[in-house]
C-alpha cells in the first residue's frame, strides 16, 4: 500500500486491516439484482452530516470543532483538504432539500435548521445529536469524552436544548453516530479527530475504552432525559447508531477462527450493544482479555443502563462490508483493541469476500450483511433501521461528471443489499424498518478529503453544482414501484 493510499482511505488504516494485493481476480463478478420485495411501509432516505457538507466554517459566529482543528494540521492529516467550504450546504439548504424531494426521499439524518424545509416537503427528519465534531473548547477544557462526568453534564444540557427547540417537529433521535469509530479511530489509530495515539500524548491502551464508556453513559443519560422530560408530550423515539462489518471465519473449518469471528463482532458491536440494549456489562470476552484496561460500571450505572433498555426504540445500523477474521497465534499487543484478531479480505482458500468498490476496505458482500442483520436481531431483539449503507464506484473519483453519474456499480450494490434485507425480513424473520443511503451527495470524506465519492448526486467541488446520479433514480423507482409487498 502506498503512502498516498494511506492518506486516501481512512478505514483502510484500521490497524487490524491488512491490504489485499490485487493480482488475479479472486471473486465472482457482481451478481444480478433480484429486486426482491420489501414491505409497503418500508422507509428510505439519505444521510448527511454537518461537518461533511455544511462548510461556512466561520459564518454567523459558528464555533470551532475538533474537526476544524484536525483538518488544518500541518502536515495535513486530511489529504490537504478541509470542510471549510465542503458542499456549502449551509448556504444552499433550499436547493438541497429540493434535490431530496426530487428523489422521493422519505427520511433523513439532518440537523435542526433544516427541519421546517424538510417537513414542508413531507420528508421526515431523523436527527443525530453527535456525529464526531465535539466543540474544540470542550476538548481543550477537559478532554471531552476523557472526562466522563463533565462531558455528560454538557451533553445533557446540549441535548435538552435540542429536544426543547426541535422536539415538536423531530420524532426520531439518534444520540451518537458510531461510538466504535469515535473511540478507536480518534483515540487508538488517531486517523480521525482528535487524532490521539500513545505517541501523540494519548494512551492507546486505555483511552478508547474510556471514551467508549463515556459514550455509553452519555447515551443512557440522554435517553433518560428524553423519556423523563419530553417523550410524553413530543411522542418521539430515540436510540443510537452502531457501525460494524460482518466477520466470517478466515478458515471456516477452524474452531479458533470461528471463535475469532464471534469475538471480533463482540469487540466491535456488542462493546456498545450489550450495555445499551441489554443493560449489562461488556461482553465477557472483552472483560477477560482487556482486564483493567476496560472501565467498570458502578452498580448505580448498571441500574441506570438497565432502566433505559426498553426506551431504545430501534437499533440503528451503519453497515458497508464484510471481513474475514483470523485468530492471531501470539499473545496480543499491549494496546490490542480487536480481541487479538487479524482482519483479511480473503479467506484461507484465497477467495475474496466480494468485488472491491472505490475503497480498498469496502467489498460488496450482501451475504455478510444478511448474516449481520440476523446476528444483531438475535442478540439485541430490536427493529433495525439501516442508518447508512453505500459505496464509491471503482475509479469514480477520476471520472468527469458525465461518466460519474452512470454509477452502475453503486446501483448493483444497492440492489444486492436491498435483496439481502428482503431475505432477512421474509426468510429469516428479522425486523428491518428502513434504509438510509450514504449519502445524499458526494462530500468531505474525513481523512480522505474529497477523494472518495459516496453520493447519489455528484458534487462539483469547484462550482458546487450537484448532479443526480442514476442510482438516485434507481432508488426512487425501486421504492415507489417495484418492491412493495
Ligand atoms: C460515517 C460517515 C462516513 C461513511 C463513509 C460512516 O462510518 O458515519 O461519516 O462518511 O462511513 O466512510
Amino acid at each position: 500500500m502506498t503512502d498516498k493510499m494511506n492518506v486516501n482511505t481512512f478505514k483502510a488504516e484500521d490497524p487490524n486491516l491488512k491490504p489485499h494485493v490485487e493480482s488475479e481476480p479472486l471473486y465472482d463478478p457482481l451478481r444480478p439484482v433480484e429486486e426482491l420485495l420489501l414491505p409497503a411501509h418500508f422507509a428510505w432516505g439519505t444521510v448527511t452530516t454537518a461537518y461533511q457538507i455544511d462548510g461556512a466554517a466561520s459564518q454567523d459566529g459558528k464555533g470551532r470543532s475538533i474537526w476544524d482543528t484536525f483538518s488544518h494540521l500541518a502536515p495535513s492529516r486530511t489529504n490537504g483538504e478541509s470542510g471549510d467550504v465542503a458542499c456549502d450546504h449551509y448556504n444552499r439548504v433550499i436547493e438541497d432539500v429540493d434535490l431530496m424531494a426530487s428523489y422521493g426521499v422519505e427520511g433523513i439524518a439532518f440537523y435542526g435548521k433544516l427541519v421546517d424545509e424538510l417537513l414542508a416537503r413531507n420528508i421526515e427528519p431523523v436527527v443525530t445529536l453527535y456525529h464526531w465534531d465535539v466543540p474544540q473548547r470542550i476538548y481543550d477544557r477537559y478532554g471531552a469524552f476523557l472526562n466522563t462526568s463533565e462531558f455528560i453534564a454538557d451533553f445533557e444540557h446540549f441535548i435538552s436544548v435540542c429536544f426543547m427547540r426541535f422536539g415538536d417537529d423531530v420524532k426520531k433521535w439518534v444520540t451518537f453516530n458510531e461510538p466504535y469509530i469515535i473511540s478507536v479511530f480518534g483515540y487508538h489509530s488517531g486517523i480521525l479527530a482528535p487524532g490521539r495515539t500513545t505517541s501523540t500524548g494519548g494512551d492507546s491502551r486505555t483511552e478508547p475504552w474510556r471514551v467508549g464508556h463515556t459514550i455509553i453513559l452519555a447515551h443512557a443519560v440522554a435517553v433518560r432525559a428524553y423519556a423523563r422530560d419530553y417523550q410524553d408530550r413530543q411522542k418521539g423515539i430515540i436510540s443510537i447508531v452502531l457501525s460494524g462489518h460482518f466477520y466470517e471465519p478466515w478458515d471456516a473449518s477452524s474452531v479458533i477462527d470461528l471463535a475469532a469471528a464471534q469475538r471480533r463482532l463482540e469487540f466491535y458491536i456488542a462493546w456498545f450493544g450489550d450495555p445499551i440494549f441489554l443493560g449489562r456489562d461488556y461482553p465477557s470476552a472483552m472483560r477477560a482479555r482487556l482486564g483493567e484496561r476496560l472501565p467498570a460500571f458502578t452498580p448505580e450505572q448498571l441500574d441506570m443502563l438497565r432502566d433505559q433498555v426498553p426506551k431504545n426504540a430501534f437499533y440503528g445500523m451503519n453497515h458497508y462490508s464484510t471481513k474475514n477474521a483470523r485468530a492471531l497465534p501470539n499473545s496480543p499487543a499491549e494496546d490490542d483493541c480487536a480481541g487479538n484478531v487479524e482482519e483479511l479480505d480473503t479467506n484461507s482458500e484465497g477467495k475474496a469476500v466480494g468485488p472491491v468498490s472505490g475503497m480498498s476496505w469496502l467489498r460488496v458482500a450482501p451475504g455478510g450483511f444478511r448474516k449481520l442483520l440476523n446476528w444483531v436481531w438475535n442478540r439485541h431483539h430490536l427493529p433495525i433501521i439501516i442508518t447508512e449503507n453505500g459505496c464509491p464506484c471503482p475509479g469514480e473519483s477520476q471520472l468527469p461528471v458525465e461518466k460519474a453519474v452512470d454509477d452502475r456499480f453503486r446501483i448493483t450494490y444497492f440492489g444486492l443489499y436491498l435483496d439481502a434485507i428482503s431475505r432477512a425480513l421474509y426468510e429469516d424473520g428479522v425486523k428491518v424498518d428502513g434504509y438510509y443511503v450514504w449519502s445524499l451527495m458526494d462530500n468531505f470524506e474525513w481523512s480522505a478529503g474529497f477523494g472518495p465519492r459516496y453520493g447519489i448526486a455528484h458534487t462539483d467541488y469547484k462550482t458546487l453544482v450537484r448532479t443526480p446520479k442514476r442510482s438516485a433514480w434507481y432508488l426512487k423507482d425501486t421504492f415507489r414501484e417495484h418492491r412493495k409487498k
